[in-house]
């Protein structure tokens, strides 16, 4: 154990006790899985370390608790436009509201994570950061933020936090207490994000009909000898490399050939590789911009990156690629080894699974649409998307692993499910459907799904049809949103059936959502709150409690992206 109050002399109770240790508790909020990966490393450092800890996801925190914390380390994530994730938005709004506890005589240190091609880089942790301070608490270390290549720095945060925490320790008096916690998982595959399963390509077909404006595919994987075990709700991830063509274009746009060689990280490789295999090229970013601004003479630049710094992160970093840049401001020789260490690491790219392993043993559905549009008079594709659309045929082989998303569960087979879905966000209920189906639940179910047209875009049709018949699935409302005048959405549908919604949330439903975070998300909680307000004829006040007690007993669940 170990006490701070050495460090920081206060008024003590006399006592003839020995100190006791503070307390600490490892804090995370996580989307899709890396900030609770991380969290897990820093319980086992601090373990090892000799340190007692508690490891709490902020989905399941327990908020009154936060007014009792000695020394908290927070490790949170960002989403969409500084948002926390999804399953942390309660904590976030109990750490942020008026009810927060003071936290005088607390210590806290953040590691924030997140992507510095969006504007509001680590938001989340730097809210996080900025609330414990306002409500008293003291600062272990500084926030650390962290970009989509987070494993180097939070190594690093993780290590310095551990052994400054231990070194109080054994400065301090009073007994070492171990503990036993944590529900350690047994590694069941060889294969993970390090180290990715080649899985073959076993069907790859569109499922729009002809004159759809969308190009949705499904996509099957074989994942036979890899020993990987997915649940209905998880994530696939795919170990991408970028396109070719795109390759070529950035290339010669540099003027380097594809065989320059050059040393990274004590290895031998060529530029043609490293942009291929190795490195984000398509989005700039801040850090790319100061790179390029050095070699430049371009006043303009300058003055962009100016603006950047300034915090008005400017329409032209969404808007220009890297390729872009290079070309709008020429410079002299670029070297290699310089040019890739302004990028970012490639990093895979997440889709929700749209199988049950008990439906499709061995097998990895996901249902893609490819992301397709034009920069600068210029054809572009989404990295993911577009690789898998158009570079991935039956019989080739992709790497991937499995993220598995505890925040996106079915319940018992005996509880009703209300799956809300547009798009390609219908995914995880087909999951959804084929394990009830292999199961025999007995629990209701109703889809709600959204696309644009009936005749072309009603993704897996008879298969819904199929488990409306057999008893799978109960009810189904669809939403076509350009086939009349006006447009429909999910969101129109669950309030036409405003009486029934309530009914199934008042017999205990669980409610999904899949989809566009940007707005489908927030129309649709819009909507739940809504319907509530007006079927239990409550205020709105009382009706976003109803709804946030669903978010804190894990009833309404959110994959969105
Ligand atoms: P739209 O493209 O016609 O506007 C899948 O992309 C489906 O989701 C489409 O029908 C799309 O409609 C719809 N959609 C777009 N915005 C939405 C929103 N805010 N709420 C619900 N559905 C939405």
């Amino acid at each position: 154990g170990f006490d701070a109050a050495l460090r920081h002399p206060q008024p003590q109770p006399a006592s003839f006790a020995p100190a006791p240790a503070r307390s600490l508790t490892i804090l995370y909020g996580t989307e899709t899985g890396n900030a609770a990966e991380l969290a897990r490393t820093l319980e086992a450092a601090a373990k090892a370390a000799g340190l007692t800890c508690a490891l709490a996801d902020m989905a399941d925190y327990k908020v009154r608790q936060l007014g009792q914390e000695q020394d908290l380390l927070v490790i949170v994530s960002t989403y969409g436009e500084g948002d926390p994730p999804q399953p942390a938005t309660g904590f976030f709004e109990f750490a942020e509201g008026r009810k927060a506890p003071k936290l005088e005589g607390a210590r806290f240190a953040v590691l924030a994570l997140g992507d510095s091609t969006y504007e509001y880089f680590c938001q989340a942790g730097k809210r996080i950061d900025k609330r414990f301070e306002e409500l008293g608490a003291q600062r272990i270390a500084p926030r650390v933020d962290c970009d989509v290549d987070y494993e180097e720095p939070a190594a690093e945060w993780i290590e310095a936090i551990v052994a400054q925490l231990a070194s109080e320790a054994e400065a301090a008096p009073g007994p070492a207490v171990a503990t036993v916690s944590g529900a350690g998982v047994a590694p069941a595959s060889a294969y993970d994000k390090r180290n990715p399963f080649p899985a073959q390509i076993v069907d790859n077909i569109a499922i729009v009909g002809r004159g759809s404006d969308k190009e949705t595919r499904h996509i099957e994987f074989s994942l036979a000898g890899s020993g990987l075990h997915y649940e209905p709700g998880d994530a696939m991830g795919i170990a991408v490399s970028n396109d070719p063509q795109v390759v070529a274009a950035l290339l010669d746009a540099l003027g380097l050939p594809p065989d320059a060689a050059f040393e990274w990280k004590e290895q031998a490789l060529t530029i043609g590789e490293a942009l291929t295999h190795r490195f984000e090229i398509t989005a700039a970013t801040p850090r790319f911009l100061d790179y390029w601004a050095l070699l430049s003479d371009a006043a303009a630049l300058k003055q962009l990156q100016q603006e950047d710094r300034a915090g008005e992160r400017s329409v032209f970093l969404r808007t220009h690629h890297i390729v872009d840049i290079v070309r709008r401001f020429p410079v002299g020789e670029v070297m290699p080894q310089g040019f890739v260490s302004a990028l970012r690491p490639l990093q895979p790219r997440l889709y929700s699974l749209a199988s049950s392993l008990s439906a499709a043993p061995e097998e990895a559905h996901l249902t893609v649409s490819p992301v397709r549009y034009a920069l600068h008079g210029e054809a572009r594709h989404g990295v993911a998307s577009c690789l898998l659309a158009d570079r991935a045929p039956p019989d080739t082989t992709l790497p991937v692993y499995i993220q598995s998303n505890p925040h996106f569960r079915l319940p018992g087979d005996d509880k009703p499910i209300v799956m809300i879905g547009a798009g390609t966000g219908v995914a995880p209920y087909r999951a959804f459907m084929q394990e009830r189906e292999a199961r025999g639940a007995e629990g209701k179910s109703w889809l709600f799904f959204g696309e644009r047209r009936f005749r072309t875009d009603f993704l897996y049709q008879t298969e819904w049809q199929g488990w409306l018949k057999d008893g799978t699935l109960n009810r189904m409302d669809v939403a076509f949103s350009r086939d009349g005048e006006q447009k429909v959405y999910v969101q129109h549908r669950m309030k036409e059936q405003a009486r029934d919604l309530f009914g199934w949330l008042e017999d205990g439903a669980h409610v999904y959502v899949c989809g566009d975070a940007a707005n489908l998300a927030p129309d649709v909680h819009r909507a739940l709150i809504d319907i509530v307000a007006q079927e239990s004829r409550t205020s709105h006040e009382a009706a976003e409690d109803y709804v946030r007690s669903l978010q804190a007993d894990h009833r309404y669940q959110r994959d969105v992206y």
